[in-house]
């Protein structure tokens, strides 16, 4: 008994003391959680702090520990150092193909020490060229049919460690002993493949053992082999090829490599497909059951045509690959008026059917997808030229399940032909695939149609970052238009953690760069577009608000030279410090009549744009220049940034502070990237407000739209934002919306009011770029912002509208939950802020004045862990450091 009061005293003491340290936790290696293939030899670790039983907790030191194999090849030693969001790996060399595992612990700010964390891992890829001893094959055959390709291998002995390497000409699906080796999708991805082209690598221990053992990978044409574009112009090659290597480590330590070369055999088999756009053909009695085991007998199959084709394109994987993210069930099976019998799952969404089939061997049957309904009917005239459809020719062998393996669509309603009787809900499903980028970030509040725009934002986003960001995922287009990842950026850094998404498709913008600097309007390049302001910009905007995102400058550091090439080339078109001459997008679809008699369509004369835009980078890479020390580029930018604002001023500003085109756009951006002088920007914005007013609803196109409301705000116009928010009619963010929109459209009117589609051939209900309001939803109306990058200093500023009772944004920081949740009763007004540990924050608690606040009940005067700063302009500003805290005050 006593024994029992002794342990269970000991268990109470250890819980207390455990609740009362600091706790690390989500270990990360390159932004990544055990990353295996990791290419970095000098690796960023970061781990997030907490210690949820108290106030204030900072991190004072770390210490660091990594080992491989049992044997240490790191030991930090305590590093005193707050920086818990970018620690060096900075040990023993690190050596290819060799498993990490790292532990860290912290001390805080009271000199209590954590206990070690969780280990984490990574597994390194491969950094030098020789160490592929793996050839490209190629299987002697191009015709629509995948290619597959098998080998079997004998592993002599017990095996500790099996990784596989593996990329392809084409995307391929990898089988060891017929068991699929992953769920990623589409690999290796969409990259500027002549330059960068991705390999896998996978742990595939579980796959292997002594004995006979035999590999299967299909490869299909993917982004590679596909004709891309509406003009099918353009493919990477016509051949596919494979390249793969399964890297053994036995258990008495030799190792052994099977790697594509001579050996391997290759055949057709169920799968083909003309084209990316087009869907897939699957030939059920085509199939070759077991053919990726060792039994399987390929006598028949062919031998691979070995090439030299270089290794030289060859980098790791840096971001999660594409994966089903969710599945949807049919809400309603009908026909259409015209006949069609159609599903519809609820939801729009980039994926693929799956279906389950029964019928007579050679029965066909199709499956066409379509995102919308035009007057009941079935409409796919919005695909142009792509033919989206699933086609499955029946084995007659009971039922099974089917699906797409390499096609994707862009699809709500699938319609089907070829199934006798009627269609069974449970025999069909929707996959969503996007890139598994995790979740990161909420936005809620008290009223519905919001809660429905963040989710058509959020799907618009999923539906659209497939590998890499595309303008809309359904038609003959799905290509890295770099205006639309550009305007929505910060939007969809909120909603997901796209850190290393970014990188990815970075690089290929600068790898892909134009030798004179000029910026294409597609990554990777299919085709060349028009270079364009807005467009090109993705090259400086996005690498700075990444920085300011996530607080990683080494994206800054890797895309300085294609950012500064960005602005050498347009100062190289300049004329009196003015871009003028470029046939640029302008203010893409903006708002406009189609009979205009009258001039009222809210046209941006483009040279003004372009100034504003080439200003903008211009200011950007100032910034850079500052931030990473290069002083000579810093003068010489700040003075070319002097010149172009200047001549903008000169050239496109009326001395009253009219703008020459006196639209919501032409003002938004130039009180936006702060090209007024001083004392002309408040009437600017009240020239703003007044458009507003007199057309009664937004008129910007997709460059406007991303910062129109962050202006008002910013200038004193919460009110007048907010009267755009909640606007219902045409064309508004809510209009889509009041006619069933699950997703943010192309343009405002892709469908108009008597629900027949914009007959305009281009028109995509899928286009994330008017989701870009997603940004202003989180850091102004919910007030939560970075006021230094990564969040390591956080800003809770929100803007309160009565037209709600709650708003609430959450967002998982580089340290920690961090979050603003306001609720307003008449006058009455509770903010709750949550800050995460080893960051500090400025809270601006709406109020009538100081001394009505209070937190957790206390009059601010009593709280000693935090600071009032006094009352301004209708907030009481307090500074603080982690911990939950509630504010409760009153507006009158
Ligand atoms: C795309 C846009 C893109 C534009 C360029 C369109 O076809 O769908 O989203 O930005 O071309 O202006």
């Amino acid at each position: 008994m006593k024994r029992l009061l002794l342990l269970l005293l000991s268990c109470v003491t250890t819980v207390w003391s455990v609740a009362a340290q600091p706790v690390v936790s989500q270990l990360r290696c390159e932004h990544l959680t055990d990353p295996v293939g990791m290419g970095e030899r000098r690796p960023m670790l970061s781990w997030i702090v907490s210690d949820a039983s108290r106030r204030g907790v900072m991190q004072q030191a770390y210490e660091v520990r990594v080992e491989t194999n049992g044997r240490t090849v790191w030991k930090s030693g305590k590093v005193e150092s707050s920086e818990s969001a970018g620690i060096f790996y900075d040990g023993e060399p690190l050596v290819s193909n060799m498993r990490y595992v790292w532990k860290v612990r912290v001390w805080d700010d009271r000199g209590k020490v954590s206990a070690w964390s969780r280990p984490a891992s990574w597994h390194t890829g491969l950094f030098e060229k020789a160490e592929w001893q793996a050839r490209w094959i190629e299987p002697q055959q191009s015709d629509d049919r995948a290619a597959m390709f098998r080998r079997t291998f004998r592993l002599s002995k017990p095996v500790a460690e099996a990784t596989l390497y593996i990329t392809a000409h084409g995307i391929y699906e990898a089988d060891i002993n017929g068991r699929r080796v992953s769920e990623d999708l589409l690999t290796p991805g969409w990259t500027a493949y002549k330059k960068r082209l991705q390999y896998q690598a996978y742990d595939v221990t579980p796959f292997v053992a002594k004995g006979d053992n035999a590999i299967g990978v299909t490869v299909a044409k993917g982004w590679y082999l596909s004709k891309l574009t509406w003009s099918r112009e353009f493919n990477y090659g016509d051949e596919y090829g494979l390249l793969a290597q399964i890297m053994v480590r036995y258990k008495d330590g030799t190792r052994e490599v099977i790697a594509t070369d001579d050996d391997w055999r290759t055949a057709t088999g169920a799968i083909s497909y003309g084209n990316l756009y087009d869907g897939e053909t699957i030939d059920l009695n085509l199939r070759c059951e077991g053919w990726s085991t060792a039994s399987f007998d390929d006598a028949s199959w062919k031998t691979v045509r070995l090439t030299d084709t270089p290794l030289d394109n060859l980098v790791p994987s840096v971001s999660p690959a594409v994966r089903v993210i969710e599945t949807f069930k049919p809400v309603k099976i009908f026909t259409t008026p015209s006949g069609d019998r159609v599903i519809d799952f609820g939801q729009n969404i980039s994926g693929r059917e799956r279906v389950r089939l029964h019928g007579k061997r050679g029965d066909t049957v199709r499956i066409y997808h379509s995102e919308i309904l035009e007057k009941g009917e079935f409409f796919t005239r919005n695909l142009r030229t792509a033919k989206a459809v699933s086609t499955y020719i029946l084995s007659g062998e009971g039922e099974e399940w089917v699906a797409p393996h390499f096609a994707f669509y862009g699809f709500r309603y699938i319609k089907v032909e070829g199934i006798d009787g009627e269609l069974n809900p449970d025999d069909f499903r929707a996959e969503a695939i996007s890139s598994a980028t995790p979740a990161c970030g909420t936005f809620e509040t008290s009223d519905s149609l919001i809660n429905r725009l963040q989710s058509n934002i959020k799907w618009g986003m999923l539906d659209n970052f497939v590998d890499i960001p595309t303008d809309c995922p359904q038609r003959d287009e799905r290509l890295g238009w770099t205006g639309d990842a550009q305007v929505f950026f910060r939007t969809a850094t909120f909603n997901r953690d796209v850190q290393t998404f970014f990188t990815k498709w970075m690089a290929d913008v600068a790898a892909e760069q134009y030798d004179n600097g000029a910026v294409n309007g597609v990554y990777p390049v299919t085709h060349r577009t028009r270079i364009s302001a807005g467009w090109g910009d993705a090259a400086t905007i996005i690498p700075w608000q990444h920085y300011m995102a996530y607080g990683d400058r080494r994206m800054l550091e890797r895309q300085y030279s294609s950012m500064k090439k960005w602005v050498d080339y347009i100062t190289s078109k300049t004329e009196n410090d003015l871009w003028r001459k470029e046939s640029s997008y302008g203010d893409w679809v903006f708002f406009s009549y189609s009979d205009d008699l009258d001039g009222r369509s809210a046209v941006t004369i483009r040279p003004f744009i372009q100034q504003c835009f080439y200003a903008h980078s211009l200011d950007l890479v100032v910034r850079t220049a500052q931030l990473l020390g290069a002083a000579e580029d810093e003068t010489k930018y700040k003075a070319l940034y002097k010149r172009a604002v200047d001549a903008f001023r000169n050239e496109y500003v009326t001395p009253n502070g009219m703008l020459v085109s006196d639209t919501q756009t032409a003002y938004t951006l130039a009180l936006m990237f702060d090209l007024l002088p001083e004392e002309q920007r408040a009437g600017a914005a009240k020239r703003l407000v007044e458009n507003v007013n007199r057309y009664g609803h937004i008129t910007t196109g997709f460059l406007g739209t991303p910062y129109i409301c962050e202006v008002l705000t910013r200038f004193g116009y919460a009110d007048v934002a907010y009267k755009l928010l909640l606007n219902k009619k045409i064309p508004s963010w809510l209009y889509p919306i009041s006619m069933g929109a699950t997703t943010i459209w192309e343009r405002w009117n892709s469908m108009l009011p008597n629900g027949m589609v914009n007959s305009n051939s281009m028109v995509s209900f899928n286009h994330y770029a008017y989701g870009a309001i997603g940004d202003w939803l989180y850091r102004w109306a919910a007030g939560l912002q970075e006021a230094a990058p990564g969040f390591r200093k956080i800003r809770v500023k929100p803007y309160l509208n009565d037209h709600f009772t709650s708003m609430k944004a959450e967002e998982r920081t580089p340290y920690g939950l961090a979050s603003s949740a306001w609720t307003l009763d008449g006058d009455a007004v509770t903010l709750t802020v949550e800050i995460p540990a080893n960051t500090t924050a400025e809270v601006y608690v709406p109020s009538a004045s100081a001394e009505c606040v209070t937190e957790s009940g206390r009059a601010l005067a009593a709280c000693d862990d935090l600071t009032s700063e006094g009352w301004n302009d209708g907030y009481t500003l307090v500074r603080l450091g982690s911990g939950r805290y509630e504010f409760k005050s009153t507006l009158k």
